[in-house]
């Protein structure tokens, strides 16, 4: 597409990620699966965050930035993919954490600290109160010369969602003719689905994505708007055709909470499959996927494609439930 190419881009990632079917899983499930490995992308321990990071800091460097802030929780794995890919394009990384879930330096913790990146936590449940605190600590970098990029939570503006639509992109070429049904992802700040629906709409118009909740937040709503967005800094149109685009909530106790329902999933896939996911978004995503599977709520026969958008830190941070 010659719209992508108009937008500034870095190469970060090593893509195109594998596509492959999962004989074990898709013999005992009887449906097709595949899965998208970007946990498979190159930098630190893998995910998702990379292909938005590709566009977002060639925004940074374009604006001539030299400092970038981010935020998440405190095992954020975007936090800790914005150090990695910041440190690399020679920026200084602030990451400004909510205080709360794991704290100890364990998981992510450990990683920023690898990647150089200066952590401050926030104790507070706002992400307006730590935009507020990036607000003040620019004021007086400036003062000293710097220039500071901002990346909301999840790296999630339409700018990111626009490096998800180049996954789309790969898996179409990567399918050597099977037909997609479905592209089934986590989501958490709605960026990824939201880039994945584009994506579907340019490259595999038959698809349908379904967004995995892993919290809250209204996603029916955040997603096409995100996608929208996206679509108009491509310069294309969200051509959207009913059912292209579902959410289903699989969030358990809490966002970040390890779900009791999701660990016999978990370690089915690593024992058929050699495959890890984490108990914060690609364990609840893949365990809600195959439980509509199992009520038959994947219609028609086409296989189904699930994004694994990393997050294995977690594996090191906290316990499976
Ligand atoms: C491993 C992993 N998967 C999925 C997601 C969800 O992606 P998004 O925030 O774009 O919805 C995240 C977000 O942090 C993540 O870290």
């Amino acid at each position: 597409m010659s719209e992508l190419k108009n937008l500034p881009h870095v190469a970060l990632g090593v893509y195109p990620t594998p596509l492959y079917k999962l004989e074990n899983i898709s013999a005992k499930y009887g449906r097709n699966i595949w899965v998208k490995r970007d946990d498979l992308c190159g930098v630190a321990l893998g995910g998702n965050k990379v292909r938005k990071l590709e566009y977002l800091l060639a925004e940074a460097k374009a604006e001539g930035c030299d400092t970038v802030f981010t935020t998440g929780g405190a095992q954020s794995n975007h936090a800790m993919l914005t150090a990695a890919c910041a440190a690399r394009l020679g920026m200084k990384c602030i990451l400004i954490l909510k205080k709360r879930g794991v704290t100890e330096h364990l998981g992510n913790l450990i990683l920023d600290d690898i990647y150089g990146a200066d952590v401050r936590f926030m104790d507070t449940d706002s992400y307006g109160d730590i935009y507020d605190e990036m607000d003040r600590i620019d004021t007086e970098l400036a003062k000293e010369g710097h220039k500071c990029f901002h990346i909301p939570v999840g790296g999630s503006t339409p700018l990111g969602a626009v490096g998800y639509t180049n996954c789309v992109r790969e898996i179409a070429e990567q399918l050597h003719g099977a037909e997609v049904g479905h592209i089934v992802s986590a989501t958490g700040s709605g960026g990824t689905t939201a880039g994945l629906l584009l994506g579907a709409r340019m490259y595999l118009p038959h698809a349908k994505v379904t967004g995995m909740g892993v919290d809250t937040d209204p996603f029916e709503d955040i997603v096409p708007d995100l996608a929208a967005g996206a679509a108009e800094l491509l310069g294309t149109p969200l051509d959207r055709v009913p059912g292209d685009f579902r959410m289903v909530y699989h969030v358990g106790q809490g966002y970040a909470i390890p779900n009791p329902e999701d660990t016999p999933y978990i370690e089915e896939l690593a024992r058929l499959e050699g495959i890890l996911l984490d108990p914060v978004y690609t364990g609840k995503a893949w365990s809600g996927m195959l439980k509509l599977l199992q009520n038959g709520d994947f219609d028609g026969d086409g296989d189904i494609v699930f994004v694994h958008t990393g997050g294995a830190a977690a594996l090191f941070a906290m316990e499976l439930a």
